[in-house]
């Protein structure tokens, strides 16, 4: 009989686990959003809240649409495959209300070496330059076009 005179202190145990457990279970169901999990491990509620959000990028085939100059000139050169607002920025704004809203024109200085900087990790096919010593202090769009920086698709200024 002696072993059944310990079972006391083994049953105040478990119920300090269960109690554990009941808190566990009642923190975890308040502090989990509702839509948790519901499509997968994420807030079921935020790809609604991300979508209801303002488009900040026009997409390059709005900015062709109103430019077609600018779209032509990038088609025929070294550029081509580069979307419009990967140099210009989000420009949704400006694509709704052209009246209004005018985009400022990208810092040629900052912009071209954010690319074309010389670095040891970039592909060895892929045009860089030592900026300094290429371009004299000048600065790139005094002989290159933007939208057309090669010399052999006729881009030059
Ligand atoms: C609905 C027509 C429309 C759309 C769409 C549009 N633009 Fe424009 N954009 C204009 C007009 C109109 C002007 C002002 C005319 C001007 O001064 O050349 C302008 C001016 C600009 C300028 C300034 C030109 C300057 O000389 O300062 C830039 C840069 C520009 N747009 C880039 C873009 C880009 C990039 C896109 C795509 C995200 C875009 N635009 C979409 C109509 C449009
Ligand atoms: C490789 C970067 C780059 C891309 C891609 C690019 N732009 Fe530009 N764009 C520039 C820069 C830099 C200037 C400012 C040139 C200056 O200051 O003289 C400019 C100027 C402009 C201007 C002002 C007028 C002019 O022709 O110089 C317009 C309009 C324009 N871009 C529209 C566009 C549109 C539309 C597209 C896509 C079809 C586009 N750009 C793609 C870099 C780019
Ligand atoms: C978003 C990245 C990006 C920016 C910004 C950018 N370029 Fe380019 N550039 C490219 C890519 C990509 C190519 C094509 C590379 C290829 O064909 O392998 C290219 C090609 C060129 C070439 C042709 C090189 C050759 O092989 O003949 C020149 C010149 C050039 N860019 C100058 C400029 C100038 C000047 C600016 C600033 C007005 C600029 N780039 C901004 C990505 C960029
Ligand atoms: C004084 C005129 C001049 C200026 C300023 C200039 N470039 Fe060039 N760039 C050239 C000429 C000419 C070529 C073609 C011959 C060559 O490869 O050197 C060229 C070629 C390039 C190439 C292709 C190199 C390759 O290996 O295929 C890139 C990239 C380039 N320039 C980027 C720039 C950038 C970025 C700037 C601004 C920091 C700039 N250039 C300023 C004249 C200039």
């Amino acid at each position: 009989m002696g072993e059944f005179k310990d079972i006391a202190h083994l049953i105040r145990l478990a119920g300090v686990f269960l109690l554990g457990l009941i808190l566990f279970l009642v923190f975890r169901s308040v502090t989990i959003p509702k839509s948790f999990g519901r499509y997968g491990p994420f807030r079921g509620a935020a790809l609604v809240e991300l979508s209801s959000r303002p488009l900040a990028f026009a997409g390059h085939e709005a900015c062709e649409n109103c430019h077609p100059d600018v779209a032509a000139l990038k088609a025929k050169g070294v550029h081509k495959s580069i979307n419009c607002e990967s140099c210009h920025g989000p420009l949704a704004k400006h694509a709704d209300d052209p009246g209004t809203v005018k985009p400022v024109l990208p810092d040629v200085a900052q912009l071209c070496i954010r690319c074309h900087s010389e670095n040891i990790a970039k592909p060895a096919g892929f045009p860089q330059v030592n900026a300094k010593e290429h371009s004299g202090g000048q600065a790139c769009n005094t002989c290159h076009q933007p939208h057309s920086p090669g010399f052999d698709a006729g881009g030059k200024k």
